[in-house]
């Protein structure tokens, strides 16, 4: 799922709202998104609208297009419409500014159902499963690689740690994701940055975004060069549209930005979840006691003494809970566009006519923090409401949330994804004590949420200093 800096609150429920905003204007398509993103004055409007639509359905014209924001009794009825909305058609809007990419690699991209393929590469089980060897292989390795003592900032050393282990799975151990300390810098700076791109005059207003997104797609080239034949074969090749579209992709340019926007996509959302988890268990010393203990309990490990992948829901029921409840907390909207003209219907109501390039924000936040579901500590951090009684993981909570995606199209890496974060934080917390510099008894900061236009999930403003000491 893709990263966009994101909005601070959810403001509580909206009354209903059915807007109808004609605004007649000669301006082209590309600036809708543009200004949908990034105009202050569409958006709290739009942003709130999103994270509290109570209504069915919110449906903005502003454009020649449609922007509609559907709430949880939409999702039915959209449900049966996954074939003619799809996230990666959201490139026709942003695959030129963001990424560079050339009409014919868009058309590519936007043409062909990329599902069948993921959900092939991603979900079957024995992929998962050599998925997350090969990421638990990079997280051992880079965890036996940090010093004894060291102070820290939480937040990018998380990050890259978590974003290497994701790319040793899909790119290889030698990606420089992996290997290579300044590409991960930028990749960080561009995955906080990359909407900047869509300002107007962007060399000039978005010139940290453009620094990065240069320098990433030169290391990109010189990492394929330098290991082409291991490359070649791994999961972010086999899925590259450019591979799949243009018998030339070895020449083309495009390859790399389709590599950049593959990796935006796949690596961030974990590598941020993985920092919002363990700051809001900073602020919770008992609930951070129970997860360490969990980490260290020598009952969940394997014969060979390591975390054993294959139970690792079983054994770390209470982690998992903090994690659930963390994506309850911080997995915000969708995107989608409508690939073709259909209606969709809505609950007491006049059907919806979609057309084909409009736009569809599906609000997971209403599900995930409605007080009539959740009760009213709903924007609490309380992982404790997804257990059941035996203090295992409650099946019939996790099925409340909505946060691998809505409306009929799961995210097909799921498993991974989870499980993935589950063993990081795991492994860093069975490794490492993390210490507060600044005195024991000293309170963390509360994480704040970044302002800005949020798809997807939220990102963490605010940073801390952690030492890490390895335990004895
Ligand atoms: C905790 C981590 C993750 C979360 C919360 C997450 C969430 C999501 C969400 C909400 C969507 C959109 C689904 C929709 O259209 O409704 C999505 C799509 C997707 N995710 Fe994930 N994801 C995570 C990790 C991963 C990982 C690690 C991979 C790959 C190994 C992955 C692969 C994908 C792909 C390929 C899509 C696009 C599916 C399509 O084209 O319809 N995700 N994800």
């Amino acid at each position: 799922m893709n990263v966009i800096p994101s909005s601070t609150s959810h403001l509580g429920a909206v009354g209903p709202v059915y807007t109808d905003t004609h605004v007649s204007s000669p301006f082209p398509y590309q600036f809708l998104l543009l200004l949908v993103l990034i105009a202050p004055l569409l958006y709290s409007f739009v942003y709130n609208a999103i994270l509290n639509c109570a209504s069915p359905v919110l449906s903005i014209n502003i454009f020649p297009r449609k922007i509609v924001v559907t709430d949880p009794s939409m999702e039915s009825a959209l449900s049966r419409h996954t074939s003619e909305t799809s996230l990666a058609n959201v490139i026709f809007l942003i695959g030129r500014r963001v990424f560079g990419l050339s009409d014919s690699s868009i058309q590519a991209i936007g043409g062909y159902d990329p599902r069948p393929v993921h959900v092939g590469e991603f979900s079957s089980a024995s992929n998962a499963r050599a998925l997350l060897a090969a990421m638990a292989e990079t997280t051992g390795q880079k965890l036996q690689s940090q010093p004894d003592v060291q102070e820290t900032e939480l937040g990018p050393w998380l990050f890259k740690l978590t974003s290497s282990a994701v790319a040793s799975a899909l790119w290889g151990p030698e990606s420089p994701w992996v290997v290579d300390e300044e590409f991960q810098n930028q990749f960080m700076e561009l995955s906080g940055s990359q909407m900047t791109l869509l300002r107007p005059f962007s060399k000039y207003t978005a010139k940290a975004a453009h620094t990065a997104r240069a320098f990433i797609i030169n290391r990109l080239q010189a990492a394929h060069a330098n290991n082409r034949a291991s490359r070649v074969r791994q999961i972010a090749h086999r899925i590259n549209a450019v591979v799949m579209s243009d018998p030339e992709w070895e020449s083309n340019k495009d390859y790399f930005n389709v590599e950049l926007l593959t990796s935006l996509g796949l690596m961030v959302t974990p590598s941020t979840m993985a920092v919002w988890m363990i700051r809001h268990l900073l602020l919770r010393p008992d609930l951070l006691d129970r997860v360490v203990k969990e980490a260290r309990n020598p009952d969940a490990l394997d014969e060979q003494g390591n975390i054993d992948l294959v139970r690792i829901r079983e054994s770390f029921p209470f982690l998992a809970a903090c994690l659930y409840e963390t994506l309850r907390l911080h997995m915000t909207a969708i995107p989608r566009v409508a690939k073709a003209d259909f209606d969709v219907a809505v609950p007491n109501s006049q059907p919806i006519h979609l057309k084909s390039g409009d736009l569809i924000y599906l609000a997971m936040s209403s599900f995930n923090r409605n007080t009539e579901t959740w009760g009213s500590d709903a924007s609490t951090f309380s992982p404790e409401r997804l257990l059941n009684n035996a203090g295992g993981l409650s099946a019939s909570m996790v099925r409340k949330l909505r946060v691998f995606g809505v409306a009929g199209n799961l995210c097909p890496g799921r498993k991974v994804g989870l499980e993935t974060i589950m063993y990081v934080v795991a492994s860093v917390l069975r490794e490492f004590d993390i210490e507060n510099p600044r005195g024991e008894r000293e309170q963390y900061p509360e994480p704040r949420t970044e302002d800005g236009f949020g798809i997807g999930f939220e990102r963490c403003a605010n940073d801390i200093n952690i030492r890490l000491r390895r335990v004895a």
